[in-house]
């Protein structure tokens, strides 16, 4: 037997936030992604219906939305009402036809059933701007963006709960970008504006575990805001697609918590830990492939900064070694989630997604699993859990340098409703199966395991392809001192009645 399970106290109710996503106008997400007015497997409005019905087996519970760096140059006064003008997107310097906004965003929220989050421009805009976005969205009917929203055939005010002021304002990519001084300022006028048109909205605001800036940030705005957002891609490639092998991989799954760590120390040494959450509202583990834009140097030639961003779109590249680090950073949320309130997937459709489209349907990529997994099989209670005599295993990480891994990565969580218990137990090894004692569990009478793998740490879906499965085993007898075996490579939830 490898480890045996024990668990400990209660540390708290995860968020269903903690499952969030996030939807950039970058490439194909939005337009040639979800929004598809015309295609056979649309709807009415533009819709695919395919990939809705996608989002919602897996309780999409937030979509964060326009962006990321789009955001930073956006207005979206240009993208409501009849008469929509085409803009170009001086991010990703592309012509976006501003043909989905805010209107059309907030349909979509509708059809997935989850709560909008909109993030601000910082980055050219105004807190003017900012605010006034809030009035279109949310008064009733008091003042010209309400009536407008109104005349726009939408009476009903949106109630948009969740706005984040700006996006990673604080670096050099980033249009508009500021400096700590700057941002803390900037962040107070944003929050009172828009905070005084609906003081029910919750605010996040740009920031990362840089001392300074969020020291500088907090010291100002402390009071103003509800949610301080972080961002982390692990494999950044976003001028070489160079992907980090599944054994690089692991040695990733050394370094999930560093952010949280540092933002959470820095949220009790300033005694905000009670009022403000961490929003870790841009996650992945591959970074977006852009090349020639995030920098003063920028492609002239469209092969040079355009079409490169089809790299993004190869299904191959993502195989079980997205689906175990996936899987070790939502058990990393899950034992922090007395801080971390909401995370969002970055994105959820085309690019690093886990929903892929094409012409004829929808490609379900290995971390769409592990989601469907997270959401529809783990419990909401997370408890204290630990293995003794972990194992580890040494890999290379993606410099070449030696790093010692946990084989295992375990989480346990009840339901709170039924009291079932369900342990989320992933297996990094990339051959061995490993056993895990499971815990005493009185009155425990049957137990099964839901797996998510492949064939083998390359496996990954593709059109007409599908390697990588969720599969529900059959209930079985639980007695005490049970142990169940671990596939290589694999993501299960064993849930115990
Ligand atoms: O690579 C995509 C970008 O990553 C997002 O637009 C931005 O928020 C982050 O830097």
């Amino acid at each position: 037997m490898n480890a045996t399970l024990s668990l400990g106290r209660t540390i708290g109710l995860r968020s269903p936030l903690l499952y969030g996503h996030f939807i950039e106008h970058f490439h194909r997400q939005i337009y040639g992604g979800v929004y598809m007015p015309g295609h056979p497997l649309s709807d009415g409005q533009g819709f695919r219906t395919d990939v809705v019905e996608a989002m919602r087996h897996i309780h999409v519970p937030v979509l964060r939305w326009p962006g990321g760096c789009f955001v930073s140059a956006y207005h979206w006064k240009y993208a409501v009402g009849p008469e929509r003008t085409p803009m170009f997107d001086k991010a990703w310097r592309v012509e976006d036809p501003n043909t989905f906004g805010t209107d059309e965003y907030i349909a979509l929220c509708r059809k997935v059933s989850c709560a909008p989050y909109i993030c601000t421009n910082a980055g050219t805009g105004t807190p003017e701007e900012m605010s006034d976005w809030v009035e279109y969205c949310n008064l009733p009917n008091q003042g010209m963006f309400a009536a407008q929203r109104i005349r726009n055939g939408f009476p009903q005010p949106y109630g948009v709960p969740y706005w984040s002021i700006g996006n990673e304002n604080y670096g050099f990519w980033e249009l508009g970008a500021k400096d700590a001084q700057e941002w803390g300022r900037l962040v107070v006028e944003s929050a009172k504006l828009m905070k005084h048109v609906d003081p029910t909205i919750q605010l996040s605001a740009a920031a990362l575990a840089d001392l300074d800036w969020n020291v500088n940030l907090l010291k100002h705005c402390g009071r103003y805001i509800d949610w301080i957002s972080i961002h982390r891609y692990w494999n950044l490639m976003p001028e070489k697609n160079d992907f980090a092998t599944y054994e690089e991989t692991m040695a990733y799954t050394n370094d999930l918590d560093t952010e949280i760590r540092k933002v959470r120390g820095l949220l009790m040494a300033m005694g905000l830990e009670k009022s403000i959450k961490i929003a870790y509202d841009e996650w992945n583990l591959r970074g977006w492939h852009h090349p020639n834009v995030h920098t003063i140097r920028q492609g002239v030639d469209v092969d040079a900064y355009l079409t490169p961003r089809d790299l993004n779109d190869r299904n191959q590249d993502y195989t079980m070694a997205d689906a175990v680090f996936s899987a070790c950073f939502l058990n990393t949320l899950n034992r922090n989630c007395d801080i971390v309130g909401m995370a969002n997937f970055a994105p959820i459709v085309n690019t690093r997604g886990c929903i892929f489209t094409h012409e004829k349907g929808i490609v379900l990529r290995s971390t769409y699993h592990v989601f469907d997994l997270y959401v529809n099989y783990l419990g909401d209670e997370v408890l204290e859990s630990w293995t003794e005599r972990g194992k580890e295993m040494a890999v290379l990480d993606k410099n070449g340098r030696q790093a010692a891994v946990q084989e295992l990565d375990v989480l346990a969580t009840r339901h709170r409703d039924s009291g079932m218990l369900a342990i989320a137990a992933v297996n990094k090894h990339p051959e061995q199966a490993r056993s895990l004692q499971l815990p005493e569990v009185p009155n425990g009478v049957r137990y099964r395991a839901v797996t998510v793998q492949g064939n083998s740490t390359e496996s990954y879906n593709d059109i007409g392809r599908e390697e990588v499965t969720l599969r529900a085993g059959d209930w079985k007898p639980f007695h005490a001192g049970l142990t169940v075996l671990l596939p290589p490579h694999s993501v299960q939830v064993i849930q115990i009645q």
